[in-house]
């Protein structure tokens, strides 16, 4: 069976991304469980330059098969902030209750329809000897007024999706990744995979 590393050390990320591929004859790896303990700087400016950077320095490393995502949050309130910079916004170690409550605090004096956000992913597949491809996918959503929900992660407390009437916070795993943006940029990922396996 092929391996595939996924570049991540996410533990959210990496039982989302497991769930999604688990129909492909991969053996599917972590940075973790591949013996890797990287800290990749993602230095790009783009989710695409970030999710290349990391799965093609992994893959030069390894000479396997590595997928890697970069994904944030873009409030258009805020700008698109904080869009590449998810993650680091108020600084890695910040909790996401504190980062949450900010971005509602930020939004206060926002009206209804100036609470439009969307969870964006890219993933990228470098492929030893044979490239590096991309998937782009978003799901569009409201920041919600209050921090709801216990399941998912990072932002998914405030992000309110109205086609379900509730935060992805709320929504089981298999309901989040049939309409996530990580759901739909890994299975169009997925169709990329199964041509090369
Ligand atoms: P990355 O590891 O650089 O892709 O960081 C992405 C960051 O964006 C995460 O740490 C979260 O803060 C945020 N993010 C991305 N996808 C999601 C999601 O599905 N739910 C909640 N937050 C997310």
């Amino acid at each position: 069976m092929k391996k595939v590393i996924f570049a991540t050390s996410n533990e959210g990320k990496m039982r989302e991304i497991r769930e999604i591929l688990k129909d492909l004859e991969i053996e599917l790896l972590s940075l973790k469980e591949a013996g890797l303990d990287l800290e990749i700087e993602e230095n790009g400016t783009t989710f695409e330059e970030n999710a290349i950077i990391k799965a093609k320095y992994v893959m030069e490393l390894t000479g396997e098969i590595v997928l890697a995502d970069d994904s944030g949050l873009e409030v258009d309130y805020m700008d698109k902030a904080p869009g590449v910079y998810s993650a680091r916004f108020l600084g890695e170690d910040t909790s996401y209750d504190i980062k949450n409550q900010y971005i509602i605090d930020k939004l206060a004096a926002a009206k209804d329809e100036e609470r439009t956000a969307r969870f964006v992913c890219v993933i990228a597949a470098a492929f030893p000897n044979d490239g590096i491809v991309t998937r782009r996918a978003d799901i569009e959503g409201v920041i919600a007024k209050e921090i709801v929900g216990e399941n998912g992660f990072g932002y998914d407390p405030i992000f309110f999706v109205n086609e379900y009437n509730c935060t992805t916070a709320q929504l089981d795993p298999e309901q989040k990744n049939a309409i996530s943006h990580r759901g739909k940029a890994l299975n169009a990922m997925k169709e990329v995979i199964k041509e090369y396996l």
